[in-house]
């Protein structure tokens, strides 16, 4: 079947993520595999704006899986947001030639496709970011490696805590949403694991958990909270002191979560949706987003995506309260 375009851009937007670079290479190699030309736009929305641009052929995307960061860098464009960028945008397409454009991002990205796609381009957006914080999908690029990276730290933080007999008490990224510290959580073995979206009890949710397990024998304890948290660590930090008079010490893992090699996990995904984004362009398809649905590659139109909502994992909450509650 003749694909029913023949010139694609893709681009990766906002904050980067482990298994980006394996999605823009599963895009490139699969529209090169169905006679469809490939076009990097560098920078995001602001290379597009600007004109920035990289040709991509079969090589330059060969030994890139591997990579963290993005080889077509990253940036968020206020530029691209006023009417005037925004026919920058459709203009540098046209001069480009083309046809239509893979977005690899979060919610902001698509928002963005889709004024694009208003103007007439066709357009999908892949799901990139350690947040794990887009609704229509159970997973998003970079959750996994994002999750490995600050395990690893929480787990040398913990022997040192518990040489010193102190509470650790870690702050990780997450943007609004709690699913990258209730999964580090979980796996951590985290004494109390605080989220954005429930709300805040400290007697109830901090004080009393921590109390329980120092009567239950423990002498060292791991508080995981999610930046979207009001106050973060350092005020999480301060009532534990008051509260408990522990020895406590804050880290905030920062930008060390969104770095390094992705893991097995993060190059499938990628390479499955990378792969589905442009089959969907050859159907003749727009206005998608690529997502996955437990094991199942899946789509969805982007505006019924971007007004879906999504909780924290239920079970995921369950089994976290049982294994703090003692
Ligand atoms: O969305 C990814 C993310 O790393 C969030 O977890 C975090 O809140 C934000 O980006 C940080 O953005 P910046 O790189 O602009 O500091």
């Amino acid at each position: 079947m003749k694909p029913a375009v023949k010139r694609i851009g893709v681009f990766t937007s906002g904050g980067d993520a482990p298994g980006m670079n394996a999605a823009v290479r599963a895009v490139v190699r699969t529209a090169l595999h169905h006679g469809i030309e490939c076009i990097g736009i560098r920078r995001g929305y602001h290379g597009l704006i600007s004109g920035d641009f990289v040709k991509l052929d079969f090589e330059s995307v060969s030994d890139t899986s591997r990579r963290g960061g993005t080889m077509l860098y990253s940036a968020r464009s206020k530029e691209f947001m006023t009417e005037d960028g925004l026919d920058k945008a459709v203009a540098t397409c046209k001069m480009l030639g083309l046809d239509a454009l893979v977005g690899i991002g979060g919610d902001g990205t698509f928002r963005g496709l889709l004024t694009l796609a208003n103007k007439g381009i066709s357009v999908i957006g892949i799901p990139g970011t350690i947040d794990n914080d887009i609704a229509c999908s159970t997973y998003t690029i970079g959750y996994d490696t994002a999750s490995n990276t600050a395990l690893e730290s929480i787990d040398r933080l913990r022997d040192t805590m518990k040489s010193h007999e102190r509470c650790s008490v870690v702050e990780v990224m997450g943007h609004r949403a709690g699913h990258l510290a209730m999964s580090v959580g979980i796996s951590c073995g985290a004494t109390v694991v605080l989220t954005p979206e429930n709300e805040l009890d400290y007697d109830r949710d901090v004080v009393e958990p921590i109390r329980r397990a120092r009567l239950a024998g423990r002498t060292h304890f791991m508080v995981i909270v999610a930046e979207g948290v009001p106050g973060g660590a350092y005020d999480v930090a301060q009532k534990i002191k008051e509260a408990l008079a522990l020895d406590t010490r804050v880290t905030i893992l920062g930008h060390v979560q969104r770095g390094g090699s992705p893991t097995a996990r993060d190059r499938m995904v990628a390479t499955y949706m990378g792969h589905a984004a442009v089959h969907l362009l050859a159907e003749g398809k727009t206005c998608r987003v690529v997502a996955m649905k437990g094991d199942d590659v899946v789509d969805y139109d982007i505006t019924e995506a971007l007004n879906m909502t999504k909780g924290l994992e239920k079970y995921g909450l369950e089994v976290l309260s049982d294994m703090t509650g003692i």
